[in-house]
């Protein structure tokens, strides 16, 4: 069974205490928390300040998803905000090895997140130091944009790698996930599903979330 992200930055600004609550009354493991500073990404979303809000709104395992640059000049502020888990671009990262250990150093677990791009090569090397690498399987910076079907080989790609390594790193992917098409993202091999759109935007969010817990 798959850990089902929803991304709120799909959620209604306007009425975020009620989103909250509707997920906390939910099937949903973890609430996605994407960070967008207009410099990394097109687009500029929230920061600690919003995240903390979050966390006193839920009992549910905060995922913070960075898209910034410099991502450790606000580590500490992440923690602070009670993030659990902290996700850094590793196109954002000139020191890769040194933010993931700054990360695991402040307690939370380590993400890394690539973009369409970018080969799972390249995390060869850091792959037994994280706890999470999340896919994009769209360009980062908007919700509600298509999956990149090549995703799905790089997702099975790298279950085999994780696998062969004997590892429990979590395979998260990040874009364009809806009830269609996550039968095949999971069956490539992923364990945490995020969905902005997908949820926030259908007319029923909580049975789409238990629809997609159920696959
Ligand atoms: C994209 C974000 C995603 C996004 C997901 O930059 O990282 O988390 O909000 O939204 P959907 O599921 O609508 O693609
Ligand atoms: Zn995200």
């Amino acid at each position: 069974m798959a850990i089902i992200a929803p991304s709120l930055l799909s959620a209604n600004f306007l009425q975020l205490q009620q989103d909250c609550d509707m997920l906390n009354a939910s099937e949903a493991d973890w609430f996605h928390l994407d960070v967008m500073d207009g410099r990394f990404v097109p687009n500029i979303s929230f920061g600690p300040m919003l995240v903390e809000f979050f966390r006193k709104s839920t009992d549910k395992y905060c995922d913070v998803h960075l898209m910034i640059e410099e991502p450790e000049k606000y580590a500490e502020a992440f923690r602070k905000a009670g993030a659990d888990n902290l996700t850094v671009h590793i196109e954002a990262c000139i020191h890769l090895h040194r933010n993931i250990q700054q990360i695991k150093a402040l307690g939370m677990h380590a993400g890394v997140a690539i973009n369409p791009h970018t080969t799972i090569d390249q995390l060869k090397d850091v792959l037994a130091d994280i706890d999470v690498v999340c896919i994009m399987s769209v360009n980062p910076g908007f919700g509600g944009q298509s999956f990149i079907p090549q995703s799905l080989n790089k997702i099975a790609a790298l279950k085999q790698l994780i696998t062969s390594q004997g590892l429990a790193t979590k395979i998260e992917v990040d874009g364009g996930v809806t009830l269609q098409n996550a039968p095949s993202i999971i069956a490539a091999g992923a364990d945490v599903l995020v969905a902005g759109n997908s949820v926030f935007k259908s007319p029923d969010p909580v049975e789409t979330i238990r629809a997609l817990k159920a696959l």
